[in-house]
């Protein structure tokens, strides 16, 4: 769940006038598992287990029956937890990403397999290697979704990493992606028999290396970033092929994220449609118009239960709101801290606490809105709601607008959530010629439209530099 004060108009939205540029373009779906921040709906009787391989399988074939992309894991190395009890939704415990999407390798054929991992704890000759492994195992279905993870209290739970600040925290991303990247590219083997040798010196990445995972029939793990400050989104531009936003919703939102991004990339040298964007959103269909509201509306409320409402505003306030009354008024005086340090999750990390209570202050009095209530409207984008018709309209708008390359669909029901997306909303998408019948390649990299990966080291000018550099 996110905190945002940008719940969707959908009105407002479907008649905004916005041209389509791209009118050939396809609608692209992942499937976005969150790390232990779920949103998923435990009193729901069909809620399954979020550690059970049948869980994940079940997901991963509905999702690649429905031929989508990639399935998603993001990566929550902490449970967030307020005094010492734990978030009441979070999911408590989940199998490393690695190792869940190589078993997922096994029992899929086509789908792509993503792991968030961070940039911060994990060490980068290790994690290359690994990931690699996952990318030669699945035969090129394997993406890293590069993730800096924001907040100290994760760092606790790592002796090794420390904590970094935001910005040295993206030094160390660009440094352990950099030298990813290079490990990597070190295949094949050059003419004299040796794979490179990697010499990586920054000053917050320091290995030599000599590799020793070949490369997988899509040249090397396509690269995802989720980071949404301008040093995340220059990143992004300048090293992934991916990024992965929470602009997906609203498609004025969209479209400035998209135009933002674009622009970065072509500063950084790279062709505008070079970076994928790639949003998390969600999906609620019903057979009419007035059903799927209905249903948005229960999901919604069963995403923000009391004990979840008042966290997040105690999140803000910055102290512990047990004695309030989640169906009553918001406190009434102000945070107790300026700024956040991240403790109630990435979104809210450096939030002025001050500027949010006052902007959700006036929300609430001008709506009569009760802690709960305000925390549904502010909280999380809801994503497309509608019968499946005019949902698949809007994502076909999305894309060919050029606002989004692909949504990332975080269901709210686990393991059956992803049922009515395939089999209600793809069909519509496949009469509109905007979604594909079957998967042309094999590859992760090809499902996404990406370009091939340049055969850098051992063949060519930059090859031969390369050896020579390896043999100092
Ligand atoms: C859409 C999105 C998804 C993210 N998913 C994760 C995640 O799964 N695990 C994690 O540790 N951090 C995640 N992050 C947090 C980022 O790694 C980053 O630390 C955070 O957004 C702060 O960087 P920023 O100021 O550039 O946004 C995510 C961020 C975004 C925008």
């Amino acid at each position: 769940m996110t905190t945002t004060d940008r719940t969707p108009d959908r009105a407002a939205d479907a008649d905004a006038a916005h041209p389509i540029t791209r009118p050939d373009a396809q609608v692209h779906f992942g499937v976005f598992f969150q790390g232990v921040n779920h949103t998923t709906i435990w009193s729901d009787p069909e809620s399954g287990s979020q550690t059970d391989f049948a869980s994940f399988e079940r997901v991963a074939r509905t999702a690649e029956r429905g031929l989508f992309d990639a399935f998603f894991l993001g990566e929550g190395l902490r449970l967030r937890e307020s005094r010492g009890r734990l978030h009441d939704l979070d999911v408590v415990g989940r199998p490393d990403a690695i190792t869940q999407l190589a078993a997922l390798a096994a029992v899929t054929e086509r789908i792509g397999l993503v792991a968030t991992q961070n940039t911060t704890y994990n060490d980068p000759v290790d994690l290359a290697r690994r990931l690699a492994s996952l990318d030669v195992l699945s035969g090129g279905r394997a993406a890293w979704n590069v993730v800096t993870t924001d907040n100290a209290w994760t760092g606790e739970n790592f002796r090794r990493g420390g904590y970094l600040d935001h910005a040295r925290r993206y030094d160390r991303a660009e440094q352990v992606l950099a030298t990813a990247r290079r490990i990597w590219d070190a295949w094949p083997q050059g003419p004299d028999g040796r794979v490179a040798r990697v010499e990586a010196h920054g000053d917050l990445v320091d290995v030599t290396i000599d590799p020793t995972t070949p490369r997988s029939p899509q040249g090397h793990p396509v690269i995802f970033q989720a980071g949404d400050s301008p040093q995340g989104r220059d990143f992004a531009a300048r090293s992934a092929d991916v990024i992965f936003s929470r602009h997906g919703s609203v498609l004025a939102d969209a479209l400035e994220f998209a135009a933002d991004i674009r622009a970065r990339a072509v500063a950084a040298g790279r062709p505008e449609d070079d970076v994928k964007v790639f949003p998390g959103t969600a999906i609620v269909v019903g057979d009419t118009p007035a059903e799927a509201e209905e249903k948005a509306r229960w999901v919604a409320r069963q995403q923000v239960t009391p004990a979840t409402a008042l966290h997040v505003v105690g999140t803000i306030w910055g102290e512990d709101l047990d004695g309030y009354d989640p169906d009553g008024p918001l406190p009434a005086h102000d945070p107790a801290v300026a700024e956040l340090g991240g403790e109630g999750g990435s979104s809210t990390t450096g939030a002025r606490t001050h500027e949010v209570a006052a902007r959700w202050r006036a929300l609430a009095e001008a709506e009569g809105l009760s802690i709960r209530d305000l925390v549904i409207r502010v909280s999380g984008e809801r994503g497309f709601v509608g019968t499946p018709s005019a949902v698949a309209d809007r994502l076909v708008q999305f894309v060919r607008t050029g606002a989004v390359d692909g949504f990332n669909l975080s269901p709210w029901l686990v393991p059956s959530g992803l049922d009515d997306v395939v089999d209600r909303v793809v069909p519509e998408l496949q009469e509109r010629g905007a979604y594909r019948t079957a998967y042309a390649g094999t590859t992760l990299r090809e499902h996404l439209g990406l370009r091939a990966v340049a055969r850098r080291a051992g063949t060519g000018a930059a090859g031969a530099r390369e050896a020579a550099l390896a043999r100092v």
